[in-house]
């Protein structure tokens, strides 16, 4: 550790306002308290995965399929779907870039705020491909967690390896999973922002559709907001901005992670309180309405009933609410709805010129409401203007899209999060 960095950490243990209890984080230096990384929506033309040849119609409809097995993961871990051990079967919408090891490496991990651990496909692997495979033997800083160590107790599930390695297990909603060893190593966000020791998964047995890891940005104590814990003073944000966008979206850690707005437009920032439920991994609000057109309906819950999520492509509303907000969508629009609308969308209309622009949409959160834009709530598909909100039995989840151009900032000392309307192209 440098000087410099040795004089930030002390300072940064002097000023900050809550000590962690965590055992797992006692170790961290960040040569920045406050820095940002770029959030690279998968099926935009900065991604790996990109594919030309898809049209924007099967973007949406590949997307909001993946908000289908979302679904399952979040009913999996919420409602005595199991022991915890069930994670997200999808990797999320927005890619980070991140470097490992010593020396290190580039990796694309999935920004996930609906799971805990970072891992990453480790060699020798089976089901990854080697060329974007982390090498643990390249690493000098790598070290492999005992099976007694406090971040393996932290694991939903474990087992103990013939030297007594942690050996951490993840299964997903739909059959694939990711296995290997529980350890730590220098992660770095790029612009000379560096956190050693921090705790990941490197898988050695993956079954994925694609190569890339996992940053969990949830509520759990693995995940990279816990373990950035202090240093970040536990606050992050994020603007998100749709794949077909030509600029990239920002994913700020720190103080730089508030929200802002134009000087004429202060109330614009709204808060609203988190909740913590078991497991902590998932970030709670309170949706105690929604106004479409002149028309509000009303959950009547008060104690946090959806999650704030950037991986869940559409939104998800409660069978019943969702049956009510439905009428009040299409009483809105004015027009009788298609009867076979694509699945897994739910409410479609024969798209006339300028249908559904200009329609208020207010979702309202304790104390705060947020007025979105009609491309938060509405997609253009051929001839057919769809609802981007879908019903389920079991959990509610505040989409990716209707987040689309706001800021969205986590503050889990304070525990609230704050929107306010952006332009994320320029954040
Ligand atoms: C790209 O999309 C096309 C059309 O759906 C598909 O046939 C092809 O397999 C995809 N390519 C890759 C590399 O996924």
């Amino acid at each position: 550790m440098n000087f410099i960095a040795q004089i930030l950490a002390l300072l940064f243990s002097l000023s900050s306002l809550s000590s962690s209890s965590d055992a797992c984080h006692n170790d961290k230096t960040l040569i920045r308290s406050s820095f940002s990384v770029d959030l690279i929506h998968r099926d935009s033309v900065f991604s790996p995965f990109y594919n030309s040849s898809l049209s924007r119609s099967q973007i949406i409809m590949k997307a909001a399929r993946r908000s289908v097995s979302r679904i399952k993961h979040f009913r999996d871990r919420t409602g005595g779907g199991g022991n915890g051990a069930v994670i997200t079967p999808n990797r999320g919408d927005y890619l980070m870039k991140m470097f490992m090891g010593t020396p290190l490496v580039e990796l694309h991990a999935a920004a996930d705020t609906g799971s805990d651990l970072v891992w990453v496909p480790c060699l020798p692997c089976g089901g990854c491909d080697p060329q974007n495979a982390f090498d643990p033997a390249k690493s000098s800083t790598f070290m492999v967690l005992t099976c007694d160590s406090q971040p393996c107790a932290s694991l939903p599930r474990h087992s103990c390896g013939n030297s007594n390695q942690c050996r951490y297990f993840y299964k997903y909603g739909d059959q694939s999973f990711s296995t290997g060893d529980l350890a730590t190593d220098t992660i770095n966000f790029g612009n000379a922002v560096s956190s050693p020791s921090t705790v990941i998964g490197c898988g050695h047995d993956n079954q994925f559709e694609d190569n890339t890891g996992i940053a969990g940005l949830g509520g759990g104590p693995l995940s990279l907001i816990s373990q950035l814990g202090d240093q970040i003073r536990h606050k992050f944000s994020y603007c998100l901005l749709p794949f077909s966008s030509n600029t990239n979206s920002k994913l700020k850690f720190g103080d730089e992670a508030t929200t802002s707005s134009s000087p004429n437009n202060d109330d614009a920032i709204v808060s609203t309180p988190l909740f913590t439920k078991t497991p902590t991994t998932f970030y709670y609000v309170n949706l105690e309405g929604v106004t479409v057109g002149h028309k509000t309906v009303q959950t009547g819950q008060t104690g946090g009933n959806i999650v704030i999520d950037s991986g869940t492509t559409l939104t998800v509303l409660e069978s019943g609410f969702y049956s009510e907000l439905r009428d009040a969508v299409r009483e809105a629009v004015g027009v009788e709805p298609v009867t076979n609308p694509p699945d897994p969308l739910d409410l479609c209309f024969r798209y006339e010129s300028e249908m559904g622009e200009g329609l208020e949409f207010v979702l309202h959160f304790t104390n705060a409401d947020m007025r979105l834009h009609s491309g938060n709530m509405f997609s253009i598909e051929d001839d057919l203007l769809c609802l981007l909100v879908i019903p389920s039995d079991s959990i509610s989840i505040l989409g990716n899209i209707a987040q689309i151009n706001f800021q969205v900032a986590f503050d889990l000392a304070e525990q609230k999060v704050s929107f306010a309307p952006a332009d994320c192209t320029a954040i």
